[in-house]
């Protein structure tokens, strides 16, 4: 490695499972690009002495994960609209020294619906969302920006959800947890953004209801068909998994520190799989 090699990374704690570091290994090897990017262990605390100091050894930017998205937001000089309306960073970009802060897991999000659901369009029907962590923050503004009409938002600790429902503006009314097989039956976009479905963890206990086009997504990409995904399958509604989110928020850190743009290919999936 010389001083004039871009190098970028993925900040967490841990950070041992990131797949960042393939994706973006699978670009620069691809576009035949010089560049490194690495995964950066960084404890809680440590965070504003590293970020401080990166640029001084050549990074060109990071993405920073769990848990360290909140603080790199307030950490940065200077944030795009999308980060501070999430509330959360998830790209960071050095440019002489100052910290510019973006979150391109709404882009993620949309673009991979567009992707892999070419014929879906937000503004068709109501949403249904499952879920009120950082994940779902990202993807009540993805559905709000794409013409979501209303968007029906759950969660297990139902006073999470109407929070999010007060902060993110009157399309979103909160409902009752109990209440979301009934939901599906209205709803033409479904998004579990909970854990639930993970491999380890239980699946997501709902049944899918209604006649009308849906479309089903799921955060969870681990297994790749989680329970409430293969449930759409079988009842023939349109289905995208969640790996498409994680390689389509990738894009465009990756075309800021290495400066060429990265495509989201199938090929790229099956090295990310493997
Ligand atoms: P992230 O930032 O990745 O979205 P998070 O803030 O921990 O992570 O949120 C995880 C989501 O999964 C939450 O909506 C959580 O519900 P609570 O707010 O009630 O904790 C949801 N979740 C996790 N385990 C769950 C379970 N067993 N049943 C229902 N919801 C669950």
């Amino acid at each position: 490695m010389s001083g004039s090699v871009p190098l970028a990374g993925v900040i967490g704690w841990p950070i041992a499972h990131s797949r960042s570091p393939r994706i973006h290994g699978f670009w620069l090897n691809q576009l035949g690009l010089p560049g490194h990017y690495v995964p950066l262990s960084v404890r809680p605390g440590d965070l504003d002495e590293v970020l401080r100091a990166l640029p001084k050894a050549g990074f060109r930017g990071v993405n920073v994960t769990l848990p360290h998205k909140e603080e790199a937001l307030a950490l940065a000089d200077s944030a795009t609209d999308v980060a501070r309306a999430i509330g959360a960073a998830n790209t960071l970009t050095f440019t002489e020294g100052r910290i510019h802060a973006d979150n391109t897991d709404a882009h993620g999000f949309a673009a991979n619906l567009h992707d892999k659901a070419p014929d879906w369009t937000a503004d068709s029907g109501p949403a249904l969302v499952l879920g009120a962590g950082g994940a779902a923050r990202a993807i009540l503004f993805a559905l709000l920006k794409e013409g979501a009409p209303r968007i029906l938002l759950a969660n297990r600790t139902a006073s999470r959800a109407q929070e999010l429902a007060d902060e993110f503006g009157d399309r979103i009314a909160a409902l009752p947890w109990a209440e979301i097989s009934e939901a599906t039956k209205s709803a033409s976009t479904i998004v579990n953004t909970t854990s639930l479905g993970m491999a380890g963890q239980p699946p997501l206990d709902i049944e899918l209801n209604g006649d009308q086009p849906k479309l089903v997504t799921d955060i969870v990409y681990s297994p790749l068909e989680t329970p409430l995904l293969e449930q759409a399958r079988r009842k023939n509604m349109v289905v995208v998994d969640g790996l498409g989110m994680l390689l389509h928020q990738a894009v465009p850190g990756f075309t800021r520190w290495f400066g060429q743009p990265a495509a989201v290919t199938d090929e790229l999936r099956r090295v990310v799989l493997a």
